[in-house]
């Protein structure tokens, strides 16, 4: 959701700004923009994609300057039009010269915009943002950095911002609240960005800014204070990633790259983790709170999205290896409903961003009533990870394509070990930890089985690809992989699909059932096994067609089911992992065969960063 890019330097600042537009397209976006300082500003704003601002970059062919800003823009506050774009700027007639782009809502801007039209401001477009800058603008008396420190002082909500001046043609001012924002350090410049994305290739020192910050750099270097100028030290830190993790390398799209990067991302996640020789898991991030966790009474997941079934299947784990009552809820739902958080709750935060608007409220709410916050989390440094009060990172790295795939096995994973962690300190014994440990060191190797029927997969697709209606059921800890499998098709190959409890279709979705209909079923073998063999024969006698995911070696389920999908056998609680690949490749090759963006889908955004 919204692309920050900043420069300030000695090279062109248009090309470092296009193609750190480029690499932040995975967010989601529907409109762009770049304003490049040169004397005076220059602005390119375009609907649609980053191409299509570097085109009139091109046409103008004047954008020199080595100090700019760029954005991409996912709409929330007016519709996807080129006044809407961002960078805004602050009143003409005014004569500062101020740009500014921006991620996050300034949720008081309605007010703040009647106290400045009182004032003469008449602003351009319907956004939030055009609103700081006329009030950054309005403020301004000869220093940028204390007019915005003023303007953010009055602002309630969320922000990451850049900002530049006419008047100080060699400053670039950035600060944030709630949405994220990092400083690149390199020679004498400095590469700001939404995430490390945009930074990576230029270079590999960075400050991720603190909330209520706000940091004026200049090419000499730069100043960091709070809001109420408060000068704070920045610390510098190595990015932890490496460019090939960000390309795409020999696969056509970054899903199909994240799908078959699972087994190694999954071996990373567990590496130096579980020690199945010594029958021990190792979770250093939550280790000071082993106790407070052994000794909890109530676990609570939140997340939204696929993190949200990664919580899901947290309950089962939880209450199946760690004999906790867990529940999980909708982050969003979880904040506003009033909560009851007594005495030995945890909250447990799943996110794969890590700043996840919805989620990071909720873990501050369970925070603020006293729950003991703990983080499942990929991005490492993110806002929810800071929050919390300890946490397991997945391990998994970027994860590019919209649609999670290698995130979602990394957060099941993550709550397997630590259902496991807590289990021991409670009732599982020496052996079965053991053996679960053994278990959980051949998930990548099952993986890489379960990816090996790509192909097949690809074909059966093709012959359900026109179907507009689908069902995914399973049952138990499966259930929520029906309801991940049905999001993943939906999200990328926009088909209407459904998710449920295999036992709940007879109870309204099945007159839904007509002849030819696909519905998928997650049918391995398990303690619920045969039930969902009655589900499947429900839905054959009345004309659907089953693609079923199967354990390798059922030969049964081939009489029942038009196609079979087989995984490697696992233990029931850890089947997830595998049963959701075939659903994740369906998903994939459904979106290429039907034309669309698998990466970037619309309306979507990656990361969430408004409520
Ligand atoms: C967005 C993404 C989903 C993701 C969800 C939660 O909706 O499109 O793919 O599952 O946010 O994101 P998080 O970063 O918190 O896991």
């Amino acid at each position: 959701m919204c692309g920050i890019v900043a420069y300030i330097g000695r090279r062109q600042a248009k090309d470092i700004l296009l193609e750190g537009l480029k690499r932040l397209e995975y967010r989601g976006y529907d409109s762009a923009g770049v304003a490049v300082m040169n004397g005076g500003l220059k602005v390119a704003r375009a609907v649609g994609r980053v191409a299509n601002v570097e085109k009139l970059i091109e046409e103008r062919g004047d954008f020199t300057g080595t100090i700019g800003i760029a954005h991409t823009r996912w709409a929330t506050h007016g519709g996807v039009t080129e006044r809407n774009a961002h960078p805004h700027r602050d009143d003409a007639r005014f004569g500062h010269g101020i740009a500014i782009i921006h991620n996050g809502i300034i949720e008081n801007y309605a007010s703040l915009k009647k106290y400045l039209e009182e004032k003469g401001h008449v602003f351009t477009s319907e956004t939030d943002t055009e609103v700081l800058a006329h009030l950054i603008g309005e403020l301004y008396q000869g220093d940028l950095e204390k007019a915005v420190q003023s303007a953010l002082r009055e602002v309630t909500g969320a922000y990451a911002i850049a900002v530049v001046c006419e008047k100080e043609p060699e400053v670039l001012v950035v600060a944030r609240k709630g949405s994220p924002l990092m400083v690149g350090v390199g020679n004498g410049e400095y590469v700001v960005a939404s995430d490390a994305s945009a930074i990576v290739s230029h270079t590999t020192q960075a400050i991720a800014l603190g909330d209520y910050t706000v940091a004026r750099i200049t090419r000499e270097g730069f100043r960091t204070a709070t809001v109420d100028n408060v000068e704070i030290s920045a610390e510098i830190r190595e990015l932890e990633f490496d460019l090939e993790q960000i390309e795409l390398g020999h696969y056509e799209h970054f899903m199909l790259k994240e799908i078959f990067e699972q087994p190694r991302a999954l071996r990373q996640t567990l590496q130096g983790r579980i020690d199945v020789a010594k029958g021990q898991i190792v979770l250093g991030g939550v280790g000071e709170h082993a106790r407070r966790l052994a000794n909890a009474r109530r676990v609570v997941f939140v997340g939204q999205g696929t993190a949200l079934h990664a919580c899901m299947i947290g309950k089962y784990l939880f209450e199946d290896l760690a004999k906790i009552p867990s529940e999980h809820d909708f982050a969003s739902e979880f904040r506003y409903r009033n909560p009851i958080v007594e005495d030995g709750t945890v909250v447990v935060a799943v996110s794969q961003s890590g700043e996840t608007a919805d989620t990071l409220a909720a873990l501050q709410e369970a925070k603020q009533r006293g729950a003991l916050a703990l983080g499942v989390v990929n991005v490492v440094g993110s806002s929810i990870a800071r929050e919390t009060d300890a946490g397991v990172y997945l391990r998994v790295g970027p994860e590019i394509g919209v649609a999670s795939t290698k995130a979602f096995t990394g957060q099941v994973l993550v709550n397997a070990m630590l259902a496991t962690f807590i289990g021991r300190r409670r009732y599982l014994s020496q052996d079965f930890v053991t053996n679960l440990l053994r278990e959980l060191e051949r998930i990548p190797e099952k993986i890489e089985r379960a990816l090996e029927w790509s192909g097949r997969i690809r074909a059966a697709t093709a012959k359900y690809v026109h179907r507009e209606n689908w069902l995914f059921l399973g049952r138990g800890v499966n259930y929520p992989v029906a309801l991940e499998g049905a999001l993943k098709l939906k999200e990328i190959s926009y088909i209407h699909a459904e998710g449920m409890p295999a036992a709940e279709m007879k109870h309204g979705p099945i007159a839904l059932i007509d002849n030819g209909m696909p519905v998928v079923f997650v049918a391995t073998r398990n303690s619920q096994y045969e039930k969902v063999l009655s589900n499947i024969e429900e839905v054959r006698s009345r004309g659907g067609h089953v693609i079923a995911v199967a354990t390798e070696g059922d030969e049964h389920i081939r009489s029942l089911a038009q196609e079979v999908f087989y995984v490697p056998d696992c233990t029931e609680m850890l089947q997830p992992l595998v049963t959701v690949v075939p659903l994740q490749l369906l998903a994939y090759h459904a979106a290429v065969m039907r034309g669309k963006d698998v990466d970037k889908p619309r309306n979507l955004a990656k990361s969430v960063t408004v409520e």
